[in-house]
């Protein structure tokens, strides 16, 4: 699902990507385009048609570009891009976010914090995403003694907290093997329910190493030495503010992928950047994210990690070729449209 902006030069490449990568493993895929967000608007009148729906609950893994763009900031709310993203969301049950930080050392200038504390960085955030405040009922704004008060809830059930968890472990499995579970336990209750039952996760993965970190202090600690970390597992809430946080630390937005998975093995992979407007159709827009969300899909959807670490390598490569798009270049680097990163790409993996 390309979307808009700059979301069909990327997907394009990145199907490409996954086409050559997967060439003689065994592994065929089949692509069905779908269309979502204004694309969908444009052509179907409205951002999440019931095609694109059923498309994606027939599919294993979903590819999406990104969505939006200032031609529809006029249209009524439930016609909105924006609204195809939440309608995909909500129709898969995407209740696990997993978005990785990783700072390429060959980009380490790019971040806004020293190099050394940042350089090879490697963290992956999963967020629960279907539960927690911004969910939870009741909620409004109510009139008491006369002034008006907003209020919501925040709860979360215990099969909530085990799945997330589930998700966390498994992937630390597959990585550094340490789960950070961040919380706020010492004033929430929903915090303390989620520590028993991480804890109790935890007994099934005997090689993960289970900690326990309290908000603020992993908001510090980000910040502080990035590095300590491998896996963080935190609610919703919690997991928007930290994770937009982590992926600032490695300051390029163009290389940050994420998958949002549900319980049926399904995965929705998309870049962690919107749709770009201002940079759309002149093919200087990096693919790299949405290659690497590519990668994630084939980890995540059809246990491939050989195929994804293979994705990985490649872009490494590419950046040790020096070759960068517009976004994070620096003077001594040799300047790549979309399409010729896609070519580079594709040059390594069919080597
Ligand atoms: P944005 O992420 O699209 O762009 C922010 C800045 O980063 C821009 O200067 C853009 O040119 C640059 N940028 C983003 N991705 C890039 C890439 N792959 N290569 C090179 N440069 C890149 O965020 P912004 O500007 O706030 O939103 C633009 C539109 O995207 C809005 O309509 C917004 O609603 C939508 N959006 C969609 C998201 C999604 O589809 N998941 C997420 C965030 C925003
Ligand atoms: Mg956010």
């Amino acid at each position: 699902m390309p979307g808009d902006g700059i979301g069909p030069e990327i997907t394009e490449q990145a199907v490409r990507i996954l086409e050559a990568v997967t060439e003689g493993t065994g592994l065929s895929l089949n692509f069905i385009p779908g269309l979502i967000g204004g694309a969908a608007y444009d052509a179907a009148g409205h951002p999440f048609p019931d095609a694109t729906r059923d498309a994606a609950l027939k599919a294993d893994a979903v590819l999406l570009g990104a969505v939006g763009g200032p031609q529809y900031d006029n249209l009524d709310r439930p016609l909105r891009p924006e609204r195809g993203l939440l309608g995909i969301r909500s129709a898969m049950g995407l209740f696990a976010n997993l978005r990785p930080a990783i700072l390429y050392p060959q980009l380490a200038d790019s971040s806004s914090l020293k190099s050394e504390v940042v350089a090879g960085l490697d963290i992956l955030i999963v967020r629960e995403l279907t539960g927690g405040a911004y969910f939870g009922q009741p909620r409004g704004i109510r009139v008491v003694d006369g002034q008006r008060e907003g209020f919501n809830t925040m709860h979360y059930n215990e099969m909530e907290i085990e799945r997330i968890g589930r998700v966390a472990f498994e992937a630390a499995m597959q990585r550094g093997r340490k789960v950070c579970s961040v919380d706020k336990a010492n004033v929430l209750e929903t915090s303390e329910l989620w520590r028993e039952v991480m804890i109790r996760v935890s007994k099934d993965y005997p090689e993960v190493e289970l900690s326990h970190m309290y908000v603020d202090n992993a908001a510090m600690q980000l910040v502080r030495w990035p590095k300590q970390f491998d896996v963080i597992v935190t609610e919703n809430l919690f997991g928007d503010i930290l994770s937009d946080q982590a992926s600032m630390l490695t300051g390029s937005i163009g290389m940050l992928p994420s998958a949002s998975l549900n319980d049926k093995g399904q995965g929705l992979y998309e870049p962690s950047h919107g749709s770009a407007p201002d940079i759309a159709g002149q093919g200087i827009a990096n693919p790299l994210a949405t290659i690497l969300s590519a990668a994630m899909l084939l980890r995540y959807s059809f246990g491939r990690a050989d195929l994804a670490q293979r994705i990985e390598s490649a872009v490494n490569d590419v950046l040790e070729q020096g070759l960068r798009t517009r976004d994070i270049c620096t003077k001594n680097d040799q300047e790549v449209s979309t399409q010729a990163m896609g070519d580079a790409m594709v040059a390594i993996l069919r080597r």
